[in-house]
C-alpha cells in the first residue's frame, strides 16, 4: 500500500472521523460574534489551543483541518499545534482552497479558486507537517441552478486540486457541498447530488487521480432548509446511502460528511442510521465543523476559566460522532 493510501484509512480508520477546523479568519469571526469574542489572532490561537489539547482527543479524532494560520501557531506552552496533534495520533491537516467566489457569467453560482501556485503551497505544507488537505467546491440549489457550467466547472477544480495533492504527498478531501438553503425537495437534493458526484468522480478519472488516495466529504441528501415538507432521519439516510452507492466506487477508502447547517444531533444521527443500514463499501464517518464544534465554542466563551467545560462539550460530541460511526449511538446516550 503507498504511503497516501495508508494515510487516508487512518483518516477514516473504525470509530474515528475529523474534526474540521479550518474556518478561514472571516468565518471564525462570525463565529466569535456571536460570542462576542473579538476576532484577533490571540483569541483564535487561544480558541483552537482549546480543541486542539482537550484530553484523549485522538481516541475518537483521526484528523484535524487547519487553516493556513493555525497550522503556524502554537500552544500555550510554545508546542506547535502540528507537534501537539501528532503527539496525540491525529493528523494534521490543511485547507488548501482560497474560497468559493462569484463565478463569472453565472449569477448566485460560486467556483473555488485557488489553483494557481497550488503546488508550491501544498509542498511548503508537506514541510510544515500537514498529511491531508481539503478543498470546498459549492453548488447553489435555486431558480435554474445548478448549471452545467457550474458543476462542470467545480468538479474539475476538485479534480485539479486532488492531482496536486497527490503528486506532492497530500491525501486530499474532495468536498463538492450541495448547500442546505432554499426551498427544493429531497427529490431535488437528491438528484443534484447525484449529478455533482458523477461529475466528479468522471473528472478525478480525468486527471488520473487515484482514487485510493482520497476521502470524499459530501453532503447528505436532505430537504431545502426552506421546504415545507421536511423529510426525516431515516429517509435521508436511506436516499443518502442510495445514492453514494450509485456514484462512489468501491476504491474510494471512506467517506466523511460534512454537517452543513444540520443541528449536532441530527448530524450525529443521520450518520448512525447510515451506518446501522450498513452493508458498506467504503468506511462511513464524520468531518464536521459546526456540528462537532458548536456546544464547545458557546462554552468557552473567550474565558479561560471555561476551556475545561468547552473541552468536554467538543468531547462529547466527539464521542456520539465516533459511536455514530460505528452505527452505536442512541439519543439516550447524549445526556449520560
Ligand atoms: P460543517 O460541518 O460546519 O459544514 O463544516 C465542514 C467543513 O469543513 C466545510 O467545508
Amino acid at each position: 500500500m503507498t504511503e497516501l493510501a495508508r494515510i487516508a484509512q487512518a483518516m477514516v480508520a473504525k470509530g474515528r472521523g475529523i474534526l474540521a477546523a479550518d474556518e478561514s479568519t472571516g468565518t471564525i469571526g462570525k463565529r466569535f460574534e456571536r460570542i462576542a469574542v473579538e476576532n484577533v489572532e490571540e483569541n483564535r490561537r487561544a480558541y483552537r489551543d482549546m480543541l486542539f489539547s482537550a484530553p484523549g482527543l485522538g481516541q475518537t479524532i483521526s484528523g484535524v483541518i487547519l487553516y493556513d494560520e493555525t497550522l503556524r501557531q502554537s500552544s500555550a506552552d510554545g508546542t506547535r499545534f502540528v507537534d501537539l496533534l501528532t503527539r496525540n495520533d491525529i493528523l494534521p491537516g490543511i485547507k488548501v482552497d482560497a474560497g468559493a467566489k462569484d463565478m463569472p457569467l453565472f449569477p448566485g453560482e460560486q467556483i473555488t479558486e485557488g489553483l494557481d501556485g497550488l503546488a508550491r503551497r501544498c509542498t511548503e505544507y508537506v514541510a510544515l507537517g500537514a498529511r491531508f488537505a481539503k478543498w470546498r467546491a459549492v453548488i447553489n440549489i435555486g431558480k435554474g441552478m445548478p448549471s452545467n457550467g457550474c458543476i462542470v466547472a467545480n468538479a474539475h477544480a476538485l479534480a485539479r486540486y486532488a492531482a496536486i495533492c497527490q503528486m506532492t504527498g497530500l491525501v486530499p478531501i474532495v468536498e463538492p457541498e450541495v448547500i442546505m438553503d432554499g426551498e427544493h425537495t429531497i427529490d431535488t437534493c437528491e438528484r443534484v447530488t447525484e449529478w455533482a458526484l458523477q461529475e466528479t468522480f468522471s473528472a478525478l478519472a480525468n486527471q488520473r487521480v487515484v482514487l485510493e488516495e482520497i476521502v470524499l466529504k459530501p453532503s447528505m441528501v436532505v430537504s431545502g432548509s426552506k421546504c415545507a415538507q421536511q423529510a426525516g432521519p431515516q429517509e435521508v439516510a436511506e436516499r443518502t446511502l442510495r445514492l453514494l452507492k450509485r456514484t462512489v466506487p468501491a476504491a474510494v477508502p471512506g467517506i466523511a460528511f460534512l454537517s452543513g447547517g444540520q443541528s449536532d444531533e441530527v448530524a450525529t444521527d443521520h450518520l448512525d442510521r447510515m451506518n446501522k443500514l450498513g452493508g458498506l463499501p467504503w468506511a462511513l464517518t464524520f468531518s464536521y465543523g459546526r456540528a462537532l464544534q458548536q456546544p464547545a465554542i458557546k462554552t468557552w466563551a473567550g474565558k479561560a476559566a471555561n476551556v475545561p467545560a468547552a473541552q468536554a462539550a467538543l468531547l462529547h460530541r466527539a464521542r456520539m460522532n465516533s459511536l455514530a460511526a460505528m452505527g452505536q449511538y442512541s439519543a439516550a446516550l447524549e445526556s449520560r
